[in-house]
């Protein structure tokens, strides 16, 4: 029987057909900038979204901290939500390797990437010799730990135009932005609007092996190549990797939005089940956390239980399970996973 696997969109496994795009990728020492396949997925990148410049990155953990790295300086302080990936999920780079300090907000219960406007407003540091710096915020879209919410282009510009008119810049992680742009259907570049910098994985819905990149005007890229380089990201004959992103952007996007309705269905399965919530955020893509509290069982309990019938899932949080929909599980997989939780 075929194990289902729902833990994450980053395992899906490269196709045949991109790997055959792989194997025939031009390549070249993309330190001396001599790489045509990563050069030109740098600039698609760049035209997808509508910024001035990009840089290929190894990861999206990679490509965050550069970007804190980028734009901010030892002892600034960084505005981001209090879940989210950079605060709980990058290893404290942020602060082990950047010297910064974390100012976290609670997102709104619909939209937990998303803080409220005010909330941002008052954590801003006022000019005092006492106090650090406020030189970032920090957006997430979608958002991981949030269910899945996708931001609107209309709650991103609110803090966006806020922030930048204290003269604070904004970064977007993110690594499932296109996701968020295939759920509400503004373009990508619609929803990136006004960004001062933002992280796009190519390893996750997008279906590539590795790699992600980074965005923003070329002044910021410069810098950003320079901080690649000394955390020793500096790749040479890396445009087999590039090739399997430009495929992605050709085959890979459009089709997120079967992620998004196989996740849909799954949560009305879900939500079936006693004991079982799915959380629901305003949009939804293809991530869905599920409280088990009311079941009386764990995260972790769940994960075993289901584990012994064929469906790998995560535990998030103590009483918290994540199902993930992808490129691998396709509505025969979804079919039979819904047999199995029907069964249960
Ligand atoms: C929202 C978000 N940002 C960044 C990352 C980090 O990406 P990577 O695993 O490529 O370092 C992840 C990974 O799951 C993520 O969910």
């Amino acid at each position: 029987m075929k194990v289902l696997d729902f833990r994450s969109d980053t395992l899906t496994q490269p196709s045949a057909a991109m790997r055959a795009f792989m194997a025939q990728a031009q390549v070249g020492d993309d330190v001396y900038g001599e790489d045509p396949s990563i050069n030109l997925l740098e600039m698609k990148a760049a035209e997808l979204t509508g910024f001035a410049s990009a840089l290929f990155i190894s990861s999206g953990t990679q490509g965050n901290l550069i970007a804190l790295l980028s734009h901010c300086r030892p002892g600034d302080e960084v505005i981001l939500e209090e879940d989210s990936h950079i605060f709980v999920n990058e290893v404290g780079g942020m602060a082990a390797l950047g010297g910064l300090q974390a100012r976290t907000l609670r997102g709104l219960p619909e939209n937990q990437g998303i803080f409220p406007v005010e909330a941002m407003i008052s954590a801003i540091r006022a000019d005092n010799v006492h106090y650090p710096e406020t030189t970032l915020v920090c957006l997430e879209n979608t958002h991981n730990k949030g269910g899945g919410a996708a931001a609107t282009p209309q709650e991103m510009g609110e803090i966006i135009h806020a922030a930048q008119e204290r003269g604070i810049k904004v970064h977007l992680y993110g690594a499932r932005a296109l996701s968020a742009s295939v759920a509400q259907k503004p373009s990508i570049a619609q929803l990136l609007k006004g960004l001062d910098s933002v992280q796009i994985c190519l390893s996750k819905g997008l279906g590539a092996p590795v790699g992600s990149v980074l965005l923003g005007d070329p002044e910021f890229i410069k810098r950003a190549r320079k901080w690649r380089k000394m955390l020793g990201g500096g790749m040479r004959q890396a445009g087999i990797l590039a090739a399997a992103g430009l495929y992605a952007f050709e085959h890979n996007i459009d089709r997120l939005e079967e992620d998004h309705q196989r996740a849909q269905i799954l949560a009305e399965v879900i939500d079936e089940i006693p004991g079982l919530q799915v959380l629901r955020p305003k949009i939804m893509t293809n991530i869905l956390c599920v409280d088990t509290r009311k079941s009386q069982k764990s995260g972790a309990q769940w994960v075993e239980i289901l584990a012994q019938r064929g469906i790998r899932i995560g535990a998030n949080g103590p009483f918290s399970i994540r199902f993930v929909t992808h490129l691998d599980i396709d509505d025969e997989d979804l079919a039979q996973a819904i047999k199995i939780l029907r069964e249960i």
